[in-house]
């Protein structure tokens, strides 16, 4: 098989963690803001633990300061997406590095992003996300924000952050203003911390996907309800693995997952950072877990039936994953 040119779906892509480093370098030195500590002499993100991983996240942010450099940025990480065979996407991204807040300063970061990936050969999507570290005010202020701008390539809401930080429930508010502008809804849950963070993300949040999930599998009866609700897990091998949520692909969750009957797709989550891409994903499936191209054609099927789009894009690209 040649695993790059599979035609392929990515639901769980940070848009701030897919920047490469040579970009982020470039605009740093393009603006003169010091990058001291963000990199290694090899010029890869610098991080050990996943507290640490975000604060260096944050810290690149720092060179991303207008809606051209949003709009750079997303030609970037969809043109080196499309290198891997992803034929739709969708994004997440945080308003607040895009204006901190402001809805006239977002709307300018999402116009520029849009025409970016409108340009674009992949068919991609915008999830804009609260930073739960940031706390449930900032994430009011981020929903807010984003049923006012949600429609065309605005299409989903969710929460990254620390999942150690504040209870799901305190999020509610948010998450019900982006469910009533008719928004898609996911959450982090079950990446770091346990399978009572799933749990209890799906009852005070209600989203249909959630982003990792796979610490799920520490508690059956959590696994049995997401085969029964059909909620769908956007599952990150390569990014868990570099996390230490499991030692490696054998030791991963996604095949129990899955043979319990659980939906699960896969993505990278922040490539750059974990040292993987779509390529890569496929490839580590289908030489250490045997996936086929059947299983691939799965995947992708569920993705598309989750995704966070219009029926006529729908149906045209589950096209492409009919097993033909
Ligand atoms: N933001 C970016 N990547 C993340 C991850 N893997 N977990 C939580 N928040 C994130
Ligand atoms: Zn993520």
């Amino acid at each position: 098989m040649n695993f790059g040119e599979i035609a392929k779906t990515e639901l769980h892509l940070h848009l701030e963690g897919a920047a490469p480093p040579t970009f982020i370098r470039w605009l740093a030195q393009e603006k003169n803001v010091s990058m001291d500590g963000v990199f290694d002499e090899n010029g890869a993100y610098v991080w050990t633990t996943f507290v640490e991983f975000l604060a260096t996240y944050e810290r690149a942010c720092e060179v991303l300061k207008t809606p051209e450099d949003f709009g750079r940025l997303v030609s970037a990480v969809l043109e080196e997406q499309a290198r891997h065979g992803v034929v739709y996407t969708e994004h997440f991204l945080a308003p607040d590095f895009c204006g901190g807040g402001d809805l006239g300063a977002w709307k300018e970061y999402l116009a520029a992003m849009v025409e970016a990936a409108e340009a674009s050969p992949v068919e991609a999507r915008f999830i804009s996300t609260c930073v739960r570290h940031m706390g449930p005010e900032q994430a009011k202020t981020t929903a807010k924000i984003s049923a006012e701008t949600a429609g065309g390539l605005l299409t989903g809401f969710g929460m990254g952050g620390d999942e150690s930080q504040y209870s799901a429930s305190d999020f509610t508010y948010a998450f019900d203003i982006a469910r009533e502008a008719g928004l898609g809804l996911t959450s982090h849950a079950g990446e770091i911390e346990g399978p009572n963070s799933v749990a209890e993300t799906l009852d005070a949040l209600r989203p249909s996907r959630i982003g990792h999930g796979v610490r799920s599998i520490e508690d059956p009866a959590l696994v049995a309800r997401l085969a029964n609700e059909g909620v769908v897990l956007e599952v990150c091998p390569g990014s868990n693995i570099s996390l230490n949520v499991f030692p490696d692909l054998k030791a991963h969750s996604i095949t129990a997952l899955r043979d319990s009957g659980v939906q699960v797709t896969v993505s990278t989550d922040d490539p750059p950072y974990f040292h993987t891409d779509m390529t890569a994903e496929y490839k580590g499936l289908s030489e250490q877990l045997g996936w086929t191209q059947e299983d691939f054609d799965a995947i992708n099927q569920t993705a598309m039936k989750a995704a966070f789009c219009d029926e006529a894009t729908r149906s045209k690209l589950m096209a492409m994953f009919n097993g033909a």
